[in-house]
């Protein structure tokens, strides 16, 4: 018997799946980015799945299609040949069980034996005499592409065998892979501390997991709750991504609630313990959480997060739907830190390009050819003689949003107070930034709606939503003294396929 024709689709599936169909117009679809996923309609969070399939991307994401808010938590799904272009496909799962009648939580996903397997956590909710119980396992969902069928073992790994003390209700976001005839799963989860820790487990046959070891712990130190871990081995090192709840800000590296931590160091195969050399954050923006990463046919690690802040969430009233991911982006490590530079085949959809070398700035100007919301820009900015380099984007009579450089004081700020927004939130960051060779190099992508900036050469990454309306789109530099600026310019447009 086919695949096909054991695949069951829910009563609750089918009505997601009707009511994307019957939500998606072209006039939805115009609103949309033209190279970042957003949902066909709704809300949502974390990217899930995300995976090679049969020669194709696939990136799922935490979906709730039928407001923009979060909700019982679906799988909505989507497809890519090149990572830049997506097209959206079916939601994949919908809380249709009893493991997991109160949601299909964050999850991932590998190719095996030509099926393509998710592994996410199940929320189930009971009432008991103590109380509302919480209880989160692992489950798995084996499908083609399209269509995913819930195996009947589940759950298929338990919180149970965890350190005594351990969550059983925190204890969710399984990034799976496999080496050779093993398949492995870091898991986010809570010990006896209150704090994060990062079990390992690995299976012979997808079925029966154990545990192997606990990766590492948070023990207080970089927020509580450890969600949506990622490990994996590039260039030499062991890097672990995951994202803590409740942070508290520390300098410039790291800002308070919802964050954002790469752990670099060495780990062996034989025990799986990370031994830790560097600790940083992994986007210094406004709206970055829950990256997950995966590996492309020619060997690179690519990681895309949500583009959206729990405690802050941009979602305006005129768009049908509310967050977006980032662009995929190519990660290495470089002098032990984690660098991320936007996946090469960006490069495919460049046109109309325009150069200016050593232009000399002081008062505020703008530069013939130099504007627009879909740009790839990259400006170089050089010089002694100024201590403040201010770059505005999205900019009309009123609005703009500012990209500001402190070259005294080694400060990049990222200030998007006059985009538009009509409520009274957190609007600007500030994150340590110094010149290399003489120079402070920022290539910074806009799709519309979003602003994300990769700092000398991806060192660092600034990622942040802009809903300012899409009449303003000019640009323009100043210099505080005069500065040295070189600017390569490109439009950023679909292919017409
Ligand atoms: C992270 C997270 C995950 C969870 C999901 C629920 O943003 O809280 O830990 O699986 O969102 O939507």
């Amino acid at each position: 018997m086919s695949m096909e024709s054991r695949i069951q689709v829910s009563e609750t599936l089918k009505k997601a799946r009707e009511y994307e169909r019957k939500s998606i117009t072209e006039e939805v679809n115009r609103q949309k980015p033209s190279f970042h996923v957003c949902a066909p309609v709704g809300w949502i969070n974390d990217p899930n799945g995300f995976s090679v399939y049969k020669g194709e991307y696939h990136l799922f994401y935490q979906y709730y299609p039928y407001a923009k808010v979060w909700g019982p938590m679906h799988w909505g799904h989507s497809v890519s040949k090149d990572l830049v272009e997506w097209k959206d496909l079916p939601a994949a799962l919908a809380p249709d069980k009893d493991y997991d009648s109160a949601g299909c939580f964050s999850g991932s996903a590998l190719e095996y034996q030509g099926q393509h397997v998710l592994l996410y956590t199940g929320v189930e909710e009971k009432e008991t005499e103590n109380g509302k119980q919480i209880r989160q396992t692992q489950c798995l969902a084996i499908g083609d592409g399209t269509d995913y069928q819930k195996t009947e073992e589940n759950p298929v790994i338990y919180p149970d065998g965890l350190p005594q003390g351990s969550s059983l209700e925190d204890f969710r976001d399984p990034k799976i892979w496999q080496e050779g005839d093993t398949f492995y799963a870091v898991v986010g989860s809570r010990s006896s501390d209150g704090s994060g820790q990062i079990p390992v487990y690995s299976s012979k046959d997808l079925r029966n997991w154990e545990l192997v070891s606990i990766l590492d712990k948070c023990e207080n130190q970089y927020g509580k709750m450890w969600e949506c871990p990622d490990f994996f081995f590039l260039d030499g090192k062991a890097v672990l991504l995951t994202s803590p709840q409740d942070m508290e800000a520390e300098g410039l590296e790291f800002h308070s609630g919802n964050g954002s931590l790469c752990i670099i160091g060495s780990c062996s195969r034989e025990d799986f313990i990370l031994h830790r050399e560097k600790v940083q954050a992994i986007d210094y923006g406004l709206d970055f959480y829950a990256p997950q990463t995966t590996l492309t046919p020619d060997g690179r690690r690519v990681m895309i997060a949500w583009l959206q802040s729990w405690d802050n969430p941009l979602t305006p009233e005129h768009l049908a739907w509310g967050g977006m991911m980032t662009i995929p982006r190519e990660l290495q490590v470089i002098d032990g830190r984690l660098y991320q530079n936007p996946v090469r085949e960006m490069e495919q959809y460049r046109s109309e390009k325009v150069q200016y070398d050593c232009v000399r700035i002081r008062e505020k100007q703008s530069l013939e050819g130099i504007r627009g919301r879909q740009i790839d820009l990259t400006v170089e900015i050089r010089g002694k003689d100024y201590d403040k380099f201010k770059i505005y984007l999205a900019m009309d009579k009123k609005h703009h949003t500012a990209v500001i450089y402190d070259r005294r004081e080694g400060i990049l700020t990222f200030d998007r107070r006059y985009s538009g927004d009509r409520r009274d939130r957190i609007h600007t960051r500030e994150m340590e930034a110094e010149e290399k060779d003489g120079k402070l190099k920022l290539r910074i992508l806009v799709d519309k709606y979003s602003v994300e900036i990769f700092v000398n050469d991806g060192e660092k990454a600034v990622s942040s939503l802009i809903y300012t309306g899409l009449e303003a789109e000019e640009i323009a530099f100043e210099a505080k003294g005069e500065a040295e600026i070189s600017v390569c310019h490109y439009q950023m447009e679909k292919s017409e396929k």
